[in-house]
């Protein structure tokens, strides 16, 4: 018998990134001693309380069975405690907050639990490849809405296609940015929360990143924004946060249309986290925030070091205000990937292309703050050596 895959599978993109990972892999197999910049899988293990309230919670009984459907209540007790604490936003645990395998897999799920085939989304571009799969699996239209260097890579509103906006339902934003780096601001969201209203387009802010800003500027939540309950949601992971991105634990909080229609996809699609993933969780968002400034510092520090050796070849960066990303500029005569390719066959440098982000993300390429120096001093060295800047 075949069994081919159904029409849903068969419209899923292709993975732009597999590609890359391929050619890594092929360059290392030479014996080459490869740098890679192209991933953005968080370096540092998790902190040790959390690992020991793990160890703790996995030992007990009461976490082997079933998790609630919905997961865990003093996990979604522990959120609004967070939010409240973090970012002055009050949460209603169990109408307003769900809790997600990562928050991939709510990114991933939302389109097909509040959309109808046909629908349009409007997706960021340059913007998280993964949102791609969303629209594939719930059979939407979809719209891109260009992030331009020119505004600091926020969407402006006022260049959409007004029949683009007319039958928008929902739209997806990322700050801090994947893959810019950019930020937002409160106005931003403010313009954003007005837009959306007046459009009756639902928002989803992926606030994966949300614990990483520099320069001693927090980056803001969507949430703190007035009225932005009333248009959408905001998802949350402990992956990049707290180090725990193969634990799979998130959240998604805000709008309570959005957060039942997450949960009750997830009830009939998973039985939540394992319940001691989630104890683990709590004692992470429960904890004085220390580890996180710590990371936050490491990457602040890490991102000066990489944009000092970019700027002494003449690589000039675009100045990140958070995320663990550098953005950087392609020279002339090359493309994204024509660049990537020179800098992983010639200097065994890995980088990711921004067109893999969208055309939008076409003439850069993402640089991954994940290793320490003296490395990025050692890459920016063999990138000199090219003579391209
Ligand atoms: C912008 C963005 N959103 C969401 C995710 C997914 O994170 P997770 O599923 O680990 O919560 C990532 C991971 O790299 C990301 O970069």
């Amino acid at each position: 018998m075949n069994f081919p895959e159904s029409n849903s599978l068969q419209r899923l993109p292709k993975q732009f990134f597999a590609n890359l990972v391929r050619k890594v892999n092929a360059k290392v197999a030479t014996g080459a001693d490869v740098i890679n910049l192209g991933q953005g899988n968080p370096d540092q293990p998790t902190p040790d309380f959390i690992v020991k309230a793990m160890q703790e919670a996995t030992a007990k009984p009461a976490n082997h069975k079933y998790s609630q459907f919905r997961g865990d209540p003093e996990l979604k007790k522990a959120t609004a405690a967070f939010y409240k604490r973090e970012y002055g936003v009050e949460l209603d645990p169990e109408k307003e907050i769900a809790i997600l395998g990562g928050s991939k897999i709510g990114l991933v799920e939302l389109p097909f639990a509040i959309l109808n085939p046909g629908d349009t989304m409007i997706l960021p571009d340059p913007g998280y490849p993964d949102y791609l799969s969303g629209v594939a699996l719930a059979d939407v239209r979809l719209e891109l809405m260009r992030l331009k260097e020119e505004n600091q890579f926020l969407p402006d509103y006022d260049d959409l296609d007004a029949a683009v906006v007319q039958r928008a339902k929902l739209m997806y934003l990322n700050y801090p940015n994947n893959p810019t780096g950019a930020t937002a601001t409160p106005e931003f969201f403010k313009k954003t929360v007005d837009f959306a209203k007046q459009n009756q387009i639902g928002v989803v802010q992926d606030f994966a990143y949300g614990a990483i800003g520099f320069d001693g500027k927090r980056p803001v939540s969507f949430l703190q924004t007035p009225g932005a309950k009333d248009v959408g949601i905001e998802t949350y992971t402990f992956s990049k946060s707290y180090n725990m991105a193969g634990w799979r634990i998130g959240f998604a909080a805000g709008n309570a249309d959005m957060i039942e229609a997450i949960n009750l996809i997830q009830d009939h699609l998973f039985v939540s986290v394992f319940p001691a993933i989630q104890k683990a969780a709590i004692t992470a968002l429960n904890s004085d925030q220390q580890s996180v400034r710590d990371l936050v510092a490491l990457y602040e520090k890490r991102r000066n070091q990489f944009f000092s050796a970019a700027r002494a070849i003449g690589w000039e960066p675009y100045p990140s205000g958070g995320s663990f990303y550098a953005w950087m500029p392609v020279p002339k005569g090359y493309t994204s990937e024509s660049f990537a390719d020179l800098l992983l066959e010639k200097a065994a440098v890995a980088v990711a292309p921004g067109n893999g982000f969208g055309a939008g993300g076409e003439g850069f390429v993402r640089v991954g703050l994940l290793i320490d120096e003296p490395r990025f001093t050692e890459a920016c060295q063999r990138i000199k050596k090219l003579g391209l800047f």
